[in-house]
């Protein structure tokens, strides 16, 4: 069944301190308010361990933002998706632009995390989007599409268990927002390569995010489209009152 999420992304920020408190802040807002929508919160590696028991797991799902590409071994500073299974953490965002770019996650590796997510129980957050260029070159679409490949080898069973995020790199942090229009254009192209490989069925029950500058002020208009399921939040995800006027949208 497709669902409605809003998923933060912290990013590089928060010490464990910080993490503990907001985690249990947004668990008392959520307990008193509930949502009308899956939350997760994806956090740096070490606050999983300690956020994932503050919250009800009913209400709030935990993340890690990225995973290795091996299982396990000699591979100085990384962090597996068996560790990251093994925090309570059940989500993983994998393919962030931000680690496209900064750290040179190709295709092939990402379809790797993946898979090692997968196999570790873990749910996949898979970002995929277009630099400003590509979007003025018209090329969005294309750029999407060869991203897809990292996950369009897996099985049907698989698949059906990701979900997506679309998120342009021009909108991310920039407080430039794809307007509504936009956003359902791609989205539907995306729904659209999921059918064309996996049958309309798996399309229509599959979560496609959107990600970059989305605030309280502008998701109920990127949510209310058809096929934008709700948002992967960076900067508005780090206030409670950001986050939940977020998560409010729904309501
Ligand atoms: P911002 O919401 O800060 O633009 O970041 C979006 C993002 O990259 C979430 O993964």
């Amino acid at each position: 069944m497709r669902k409605n999420i809003v998923a933060g992304n912290w990013k590089m920020n928060k010490t464990l301190c910080e993490g503990i408190s907001f985690a249990k802040e947004l668990n008392d807002a959520l307990t008193a308010d509930a949502p009308h929508c899956d939350v997760v919160i994806c956090t740096p590696f070490i606050h999983l361990a300690s956020v994932a028991p503050l919250v009800a797991p009913a209400k709030i799902g935990v993340g890690a933002e990225n995973c290795a590409d091996k299982v396990s071994g000699a591979y100085t500073g990384e962090v597996s998706a068996a560790m990251v299974a093994s925090t309570g953490a059940t989500y993983v965002i994998l393919g962030h632009s931000e680690r496209r770019a900064y750290y040179g996650e190709t295709v092939a590796m990402l379809e790797e995390k993946v898979k090692l997510a997968l196999a570790n129980g873990l749910v996949p957050i898979f970002c995929i989007g277009e630099v400003l260029e590509e979007r003025e070159a018209g090329k969005q679409n294309e750029v999407v599409a060869a991203q897809m490949a990292s996950v369009f080898s897996l099985s049907a069973e698989d698949f059906s268990k990701i979900i997506l995020a679309y998120e342009p790199v021009w909108a991310i942090g920039t407080g430039k927002t794809a307007t509504p229009a936009q956003a359902q254009e791609i989205h539907a192209y995306i729904r659209s390569l999921v059918a064309d490989k996996y049958g309309k069925e798996i399309a229509d029950d599959c979560s496609i995010l959107y990600g970059g500058s989305c605030k309280p002020s502008n998701a109920k208009e990127l949510f209310v489209n058809p096929d934008v399921d709700g948002g992967l939040i960076g900067g508005a995800a780090l206030t409670i009152a950001d986050f939940k006027g977020i998560i409010d949208a729904f309501k």
